[in-house]
């Protein structure tokens, strides 16, 4: 299913092939955590203008609200938000340690109050895969727990063999689910999820058990970009990366910045995601190739320029930054709106650009032009 392509240093070129298409990688998912992109952005405006290959939905957002017994009787997401292409579905078991109130985790899996309005939840591994095979999405996610950073040793270790333990559950769940007739997709694939806070012997060990699950048709790397310097978690990929195996894709969850995407890639990583687009452009900060900068700034008053010139999004093909500055100043949904659109093609031209340049053989020369560069905030 995954095939490499070509290969510079630990950098990867590939493809991914799933019953809703072939993903090329490296590969940025939008993240639609409510079957939504905030913004105001929807399906038609990723596939038509956004050239977005994956979106990421939330296992735990869409049990809350409204329901996956809803979805399941719609069809599954891919009918629900008019979406075809590959979908992936985070299991939960981050929103639920990051967002529900009042939370006990068990060996059987965790007990926590509904961020929306109080009522008792519980999640397991079968639940989530339940859950995630009624969504019916390409790739499922192992139902994990991150923990927190800093963590113990002692505690990271415990919960680490735990998450091994429910992995097992995770696998043997989904096999039944997709030996169902009346499962959505019978082919949805399960994606393992290495943790182990920044312990390296934790983090290594645990990889090396769970690579070992050939149900897994990749393994992502979880528990970073939490708290931690980003050399720490440059490290941990640095560590890990030797015990992945080659032949599946490795996802490195909710990162990051295009500079993190940048080096990450270089270190071997194939999927990332993140809100950071999105959020950030809601609060008018915007990617560039020279840069990032903050449309709201009093220099963009009468720039009758686009918010990037190198950009061939709708918001930089259309509008001036003066009238970008001013939908933010009025707030206007639509500067909202406009700026989600620049900067989730920005995050995925980074990532096409990066594909093309290890086509090339020339992502040693791309990562010296542009790591630095993508990172500096413009005055
Ligand atoms: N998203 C970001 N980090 C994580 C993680 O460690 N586990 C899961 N399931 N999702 C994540
Ligand atoms: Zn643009």
């Amino acid at each position: 299913m995954f095939k490499l392509l070509k290969q510079e240093g630990a950098a990867r070129r590939g493809e991914f092939k799933t019953v809703h298409g072939t993903i090329q990688t490296p590969v940025f998912m939008n993240v639609g955590t409510s079957a939504a992109i905030k913004g105001g952005v929807s399906s038609i405006d990723l596939k038509n203008e956004l050239k977005t290959q994956v979106e990421l939905c939330n296992t735990y957002h869409l049990h809350v609200r409204p329901g996956d017994d809803v979805i399941y009787k719609m069809g599954g997401l891919h009918k629900f938000m008019n979406w075809d292409k590959p979908i992936l579905t985070d299991s939960g078991g981050f929103q639920v340690f990051s967002l529900a109130k009042l939370r006990r985790i068990k060996e059987e899996g965790v007990y926590f109050n509904s961020h929306v309005d109080g009522r008792k939840i519980f999640m397991g591994p079968e639940e989530s895969m339940q859950i995630q095979s009624h969504l019916a999405s390409t790739i499922a996610m192992a139902f994990d727990e991150c923990v927190e950073n800093p963590a113990e040793y002692n505690y990271s270790k415990r919960s680490c063999e735990r998450t091994t333990r429910w992995l097992h559950r995770c696998i043997a769940e989904m096999k039944r689910l997709n030996s169902l007739e009346e499962t959505i997709n019978r082919d949805q694939l399960l994606f393992g999820i290495n943790q182990g806070c920044t312990y390296d012997d934790l983090r290594i060990e645990h990889m090396k058990t769970i690579r070992e699950l050939d149900y897994c048709a990749g393994f992502a790397i979880g528990g970073l970009a939490v708290g931690e310097p980003t050399e720490i978690m440059y490290h941990v990929i640095e560590q890990v990366e030797p015990y992945m195996p080659k032949d599946k894709p490795r996802y490195l969850m909710g990162v990051g910045t295009p500079s993190n995407l940048i080096e990450a890639v270089y270190r071997g990583i194939d999927f990332f995601d993140c809100v950071m687009p999105s959020r950030n452009a809601r609060h008018g900060t915007m990617f560039t190739w020279n840069g990032i900068i903050h449309i709201e700034n009093k220099r963009f008053e009468t720039d009758d320029r686009p918010v990037d010139p190198q950009c061939d999004c709708p918001c930089c093909r259309n509008f001036s930054r003066a009238y970008v500055r001013h939908l933010f100043k009025s707030e206007e949904q639509l500067g909202g709106r406009l700026a989600v659109m620049h900067n989730l093609y920005f995050y995925n031209t980074l990532t096409e650009r990066m594909r093309e340049a290890l086509d090339e053989g020339r992502f040693g020369a791309f990562r010296a032009e542009y790591s630095a560069k993508l990172a500096q905030r413009l005055p």
